[in-house]
């Protein structure tokens, strides 16, 4: 430092000071002062509360904001310097140099303070803001799951039967070979058997095929006289398409007692498809074959959109396909323990899944699995 200063030397010192400030303070100026300014902040108070974000925005320009008072102003600033080295100004000079140097202080910390009055001011809005509880406000309801079309579905069928004095039963997933197979009649060479229709664990478990496994564990739980429908998931290895999932929905029933016939079932299935579609609706079966029920039929009802003159879900014929059933075969009786001189029964079943896409005009059964909320959400 030379040892003496003139004026022009403190007038070029404040010179370079003013610039470098002006440079560093013009970011902060414009959010606070310039024409933008105002409507900055006040865009950062709309959003308040909303994004706290905007809160976090402007304590860190209050950060630098004080990094800059620190070097403009602070202790060890060069505006302090320029104090100190007042001392060393040719006596003549001082008065306007400690002037000037005075003018400078104003000229720096005036717009720092009003930054940060500014700052202070809208950190404490902001807050107030977001804590701000508007109890006029309408709550937010929380999104609320509801039930799946198939056990809507489910459980309207549930009700009708169980108005017709059924029980419900619970079956098991996973079936011996016994209780697939043996017990309902179906001999060791039978097709269904074999792997391409069904899964196997790899300890030799079935995954069961249909819900008819819960005949047989109904009957030796609860004995006879019954009166049960199963519902449930039951697995095939059928390859998806717009007809087939590989895991679907039955629900089997099961009557048994002295006298039954296959009037019995006539007048039952007839009752349920009444309940279940209209008055009007009228079931038809067709001779068919099943290993667990002699004679078989299948059944269909009357289409309950164009009842019966034809249309697009009952592809024209007015009839739509629902089930199997049948009088309850005399060695399934045999094997659980009921002489079927006594007792006989009729045994019904029939696909949730088809029904379901049948009542809501589905176009695509696998719809019914894919989980996708759009989907499912309007069966609220
Ligand atoms: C049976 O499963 C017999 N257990 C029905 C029965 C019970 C007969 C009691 C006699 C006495 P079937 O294989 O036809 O029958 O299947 C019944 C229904 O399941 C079909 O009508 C259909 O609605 C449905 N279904 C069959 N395979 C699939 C599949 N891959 N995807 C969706 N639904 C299916």
């Amino acid at each position: 430092m030379p040892d003496k200063l003139s004026f022009q030397d403190i007038e070029a010192a404040i010179a370079g000071l003013l610039a470098a400030f002006r440079r560093d303070f013009r970011p902060i100026e414009q959010l606070v002062s310039n024409a933008n300014g105002p409507d900055l902040i006040l865009r950062m108070k709309d959003a308040a509360g909303k994004d706290f974000i905007v809160l976090a925005e402007v304590k860190t320009q209050l950060k630098s904001l004080e990094q800059l008072k620190t070097q403009y102003v602070g202790k060890k600033s060069e505006l302090s310097n320029l104090k100190r080295s007042i001392g060393l100004v040719a006596d003549q000079d001082k008065a306007r140099s400690g002037q000037a140097i005075q003018e400078l202080e104003n000229i720096i910390s005036q717009p720092l303070r009003y930054a940060e009055v500014s700052f202070n001011d809208l950190i404490s809005q902001l807050e107030e803001a977001r804590e701000t509880i508007d109890v006029t406000l309408p709550g937010r309801r929380p999104r609320r799951g509801h039930r799946h079309p198939i056990t809507l579905l489910r459980e309207r069928i549930e009700d009708i039967f169980v108005a017709l004095g059924y029980a419900i039963e619970d079956g098991r997933e996973l079936e011996t070979d016994f209780y697939n197979f043996t017990a309902l009649n179906i001999p060791d060479n039978h097709p269904a058997r074999g792997t391409q229709d069904t899964f196997y664990t790899t300890d030799g478990f079935a995954l069961r095929s249909q819900t008819s496994t819960v005949q047989i564990h109904a009957m030796q739980r609860r004995g006879v006289p019954v009166r049960m429908i199963a519902p449930g998931r039951v697995f095939r290895r059928d390859t998806p398409d717009p007809t087939h999932n590989p895991m679907f929905f039955q629900v089997e029933g099961l009557c048994v007692d002295r006298g039954i016939t296959m009037a019995h079932l006539k007048g039952t299935v007839g009752e349920f498809l009444r309940r279940m579609f209209g008055p009007d609706t009228v079931t038809r079966f067709r001779p068919s074959y099943f290993p667990f029920t002699e004679p078989s039929a299948e059944f269909d009802f009357s289409c309950f959109k164009c009842k019966g003159s034809g249309c697009r879900i009952c592809k024209n014929s007015g009839w739509i396909e629902l089930g199997g059933s049948g009088m309850v075969h005399p060695n399934v009786l045999r094997i659980v323990g009921v002489d079927p001189q006594e007792y006989s029964g009729f045994a019904f079943g029939l696909g949730i899944d088809r029904m379901a896409s049948l009542m809501y005009n589905l176009d695509d059964i696998r719809l019914l699995f894919e989980n996708d909320v759009r989907f499912l959400e309007q069966f609220e």
